[in-house]
């Protein structure tokens, strides 16, 4: 046989054999309980959410639970009398699971958390995919430390969802990163709740309060949606955003690299989009096999400065559903 032709027949089979590999989830009817649509993130979320099950054949039932944790519990009630073959949730808070997963439970039905943590016992989901939300705050911290050196920074903190594994984590990485840093305080810090409008609006209290600005360092938000909030607020105060008061946030939206390109935001930390593609693989194999995946699937957490070429990273985002 000829080299090309093995060639051609080992393409074959692993093509074959990469259909096979989810061959379980096709036809499979799969819960997702979505939080919202707070941030550019959250939007690419649900859209590789869908595309990814759309790829495997699974029949993706879609509930956008407008940031209400009622809205999710209720859906996945719904998701289990429809016995559904599994269910994804992002958990809007971190506390108040127990009732509604202990259900799932008790129908046979496995339950995999996106993107956010919850407190309640581990037994109650198969597995996490998320990111290491309190290592991403200690990047954050980590690069402004660096970045002020021995200079004094007062620092202000937009915080996220009160409630929220990422808030919580984040705030406390960030915190870690700071401490034993003397020259570095955080004299402000509120929630934004994740969007852009009100990290705009608590920035400008937090403007108003500093005289205008002029204490102020630094701004560490939990997102990027809020950071470009914040950007507009110090820009109608008449200061430079990312030079007079530096940005740092988390995500790695587009728009925060078109900000890059701008000089008008400083560092982001990036969280993939793209929880359900190892969901899927760890749900298939777990229908498929009884392979029992790790308790938590953590993704990774990179940092961004305008140093690593902006534009490009913006031009790889911008189609993704953002
Ligand atoms: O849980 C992930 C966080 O939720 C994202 O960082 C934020 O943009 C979103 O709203």
């Amino acid at each position: 046989m000829s080299i090309l032709k093995k060639l051609a027949l080992a393409a074959g089979v692993s093509a074959l054999l990469s259909s096979a590999a989810y061959a379980d989830l096709s036809g499979k009817v799969i819960g997702f309980s979505q939080i919202g649509s707070e941030s550019g993130w959250r939007a690419a979320e649900t859209s590789v959410t869908k595309s990814e099950a759309e790829k495997l054949g699974i029949d993706l039932k879609f509930a956008d639970a407008q940031q209400k944790q009622e809205n999710q519990i209720k859906a996945i009630r719904g998701f289990i009398a429809q016995g559904v073959a599994a269910i994804l949730v992002a958990p809007v808070v971190s506390t108040g699971w127990e009732e509604v997963l202990t259900e799932a439970k008790e129908a046979n039905i496995p339950v995999i958390l996106l993107d956010r943590g919850i407190d309640a016992p581990q037994d109650l989901y198969l597995t996490s995919v998320a990111s290491d939300q309190v290592k991403e705050g200690h990047v954050a911290g980590d690069w402004l430390v660096k970045t002020v050196a021995d200079k004094d920074c007062k620092v202000v903190e937009l915080q996220g969802t009160v409630g929220s594994s990422p808030a919580i984590n984040r705030k406390k990485g960030f915190e870690d990163a700071l401490a034993g840093h003397a020259n570095l305080s955080i004299i402000r810090s509120q929630t934004g709740d994740f969007t852009r409008a009100k990290g705009k609006e608590v920035m400008e209290g937090f403007l108003k309060a500093e005289d205008g600005g002029k204490g102020i360092c630094a701004v560490y938000a939990h997102n990027d949606d809020m950071a470009v909030g914040a950007i507009q607020a110090i820009k109608d105060a008449g200061l430079k955003p990312g030079s007079d008061i530096l940005v740092v946030s988390i995500d790695g939206v587009p728009d925060i690299f078109q900000a890059f390109v701008a000089g008008e935001a400083n560092a982001t930390v990036e969280l993939t989009p793209n929880m359900a593609g190892p969901a899927f693989a760890a749900l298939d194999a777990y229908l498929s096999a009884g392979t029992v995946p790790e308790k938590f699937i953590i993704t990774e957490s990179k940092l961004y400065t305008p140093a690593d070429d902006a534009q490009g990273e913006y031009d790889r985002r911008k189609g993704l559903g953002y």
